[in-house]
């Protein structure tokens, strides 16, 4: 049966790896929405959009030739037939992602897309800030993954009390979550969404926890 499963969290909750390893078990088709507002924002970057221009920023997304793969078995993204899997990945891309995440007729637009991608699917896992709230609120199963503040930072590889380029990407991670939740909240669960608190628990566990809550 048709099956659509919504999970949100802050960056370093652990979302995309275990949202692609529950899409497997539950032999769905998987859909990382961050990926899409990366890729935007990497070609507005490349064609030299000014960011700072909300609509030459929007008009660029609702241009936007863009193809992301649901396998979760295959990482591929590409916009105006770039491949830009790696690309999305870099730094510049997440310091400069908050002008496409902020722009509301970018978020629309993104929306309706992925909207389209999940009618498109009879089982997908979704993932990102707002699908729980905003992209899919009427899924079968709504979750979202917390995690506290060191338990993120530790999983972005972010020794605390480390070296100065460690405080650096510290503060950048909590600036991006900063400046993502004056759009979306993604700290507090929705009514009638789960939440999974993956601080003290391991990948296996978390997986677990989250097939849980959609069984539940
Ligand atoms: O790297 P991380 O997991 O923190 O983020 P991501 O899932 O790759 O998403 C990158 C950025 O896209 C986020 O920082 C948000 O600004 C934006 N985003 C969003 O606004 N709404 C979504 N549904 C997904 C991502």
């Amino acid at each position: 049966q048709k099956i659509v499963v919504a999970v949100d969290g802050p960056s370093g909750s652990g979302k995309s790896s275990v949202s692609k390893e529950a899409a497997r078990r539950l032999d769905a088709a998987y859909l990382d929405t961050g990926a899409m507002y990366r890729a935007v924002t990497w070609h507005a970057l490349d064609a030299g959009t000014d960011l700072t221009d909300a609509r030459a920023v929007a008009a660029a997304v609702k241009a936007a030739d863009l193809f992301i793969s649901t396998d979760p078995d295959l990482e591929l993204v590409k916009i105006h037939g770039t491949d830009v899997t790696v690309a999305i990945r870099e730094p510049f891309v997440s310091e400069a992602v908050s002008a496409v995440a902020t722009n509301l007729e970018a978020r629309k637009e993104l929306v309706a897309r992925q909207r389209a991608i999940i009618a498109a699917h009879d089982r997908i896992v979704a993932e990102g800030r707002d699908i729980t709230t905003v992209v899919a609120p009427d899924a079968d199963a709504r979750i979202l993954l917390t995690a506290s503040e060191e338990a993120r930072l530790r999983r972005r590889g972010i020794q605390l009390g480390g070296t100065q380029s460690a405080a650096e990407l510290e503060t950048q991670v909590l600036a991006r979550d900063a400046k993502d939740s004056t759009v979306v909240n993604f700290h507090v669960a929705a009514d009638g969404v789960a939440t999974v608190d993956s601080s003290d628990l391991d990948f296996e566990e978390t997986v677990t926890a989250v097939l849980a809550a959609i069984t539940a």
